[in-house]
């Protein structure tokens, strides 16, 4: 992909935001290009949601400047609610209306011409697969609903940038799937996608470019791919053995450069190749291991290596 040919959707330039003279967003620094999917990765109380509100124009920021297809999101005020379709992590639907009465409350809202309203309906509800629970009051729906209804009435303008806080934080895995195909879809669509997650591999699959956050600050941004080939390490061996053998286990596999990541013994720059040597080695020294495995890098590697922390550290 050729990034300098394309189009900024988002600019982000020196943001900063704080709470009661806490930083909450410190220097934030962003551009996300038109039609890609870009990915917001941090754990809780990074700021993701505080950036996303900013982009949006929900929340004053301090300092900075935020622009959407090129002009200040002071000046534009609320046309650039036309631009821009937000998913709250809990979307904001009225409990007591159905699914298409929340829509169609967001599409006056909007003011989205009448005539046009069922017919945008109709193609959110197949959009979505939504059929089953379009007619039933939000209150009843499950989770994967509330969320698929909540994407339905921020589409309803058709903005052509969809940012979504955490949209599957909390869904079974298999539904979370779901998701991202309804995001690529949109994405594929024509749509700008911004999306904040804690699971890397959400980001992984998902987006064409992350932003690493924490503590209210970027620490870098890329694709994936690249990510993991700048700060991931090598791909490795990680073998389980029961606590007891630990100590006896990283002195008999010494020489191959082993070393402890809290209950793991890591041994850097081995592929499958080297599986059976090691475990003959161990069996050798009366330690039989619980497993062996080889592990490319993740995005979770990314981010201990660039925070010292495991992403889902304060779950
Ligand atoms: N309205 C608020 N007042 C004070 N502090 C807040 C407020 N909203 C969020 N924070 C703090 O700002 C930090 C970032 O929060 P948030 O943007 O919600 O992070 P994330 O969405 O990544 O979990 C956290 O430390 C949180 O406690
Ligand atoms: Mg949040």
């Amino acid at each position: 992909m050729v990034l300098q040919m394309k189009k900024e959707a988002i600019r982000i330039e020196r943001l900063k935001k704080y709470y009661n003279n806490k930083p909450v967003l410190e220097d934030i620094n962003l551009v996300i290009y038109e039609e890609e999917i870009f990915g917001l990765l941090g754990p809780n109380g990074a700021g993701k949601s505080t950036l996303m509100e900013c982009i949006v124009g929900l929340r004053p920021y301090d300092y900075g400047e935020v622009y959407i297809d090129g002009e200040s999101l002071g000046y534009r005020g609320n046309n650039i609610k036309e631009k821009i379709g937000f998913v709250p992590q809990d979307p904001l639907l009225y409990d007591d209306l159905t699914v298409e009465e929340n829509i169609r409350f967001f599409a006056s809202m909007y003011d989205v011409p009448k005539n046009l309203v069922k017919n945008r309906i109709d193609l959110l509800t197949n959009w979505l697969n939504m059929h089953e629970f379009i007619n039933k009051k939000v209150k009843i729906l499950s989770g994967g609903q509330k969320r698929r209804a909540g994407i339905a009435v921020s589409l309803i303008h058709e903005p052509d940038i969809l940012i979504l806080d955490e949209p599957t934080t909390g869904l079974d895995p298999n539904i979370r799937r779901e998701f991202w195909n309804i995001i690529k879809k949109l994405n594929e669509d024509g749509k700008t996608i911004v999306i904040s997650t804690h699971y890397m591999e959400e980001a992984d699959e998902l987006c064409e470019r992350v932003g690493i956050i924490n503590d209210g600050k970027i620490l870098d941004i890329d694709a994936p791919i690249e990510l993991k080939r700048r700060y991931g390490g090598s791909i490795k061996i990680v073998i389980h053995v029961r606590t007891r053998f630990l100590e006896k286990a990283l002195e008999a596999l010494a020489e191959y450069n082993a070393e402890l990541h809290i209950d793991r013994i890591i041994i850097p720059d081995r592929d499958e190749s080297d599986i059976s040597e090691i475990k003959k080695y161990l069996l050798a020294n009366d330690i039989i291991p619980e497993s062996i495995e080889v592990k490319m890098p993740t995005l979770e590697d990314v981010f201990i290596h660039l925070t010292g922390r495991r992403l889902g550290d304060n779950e």
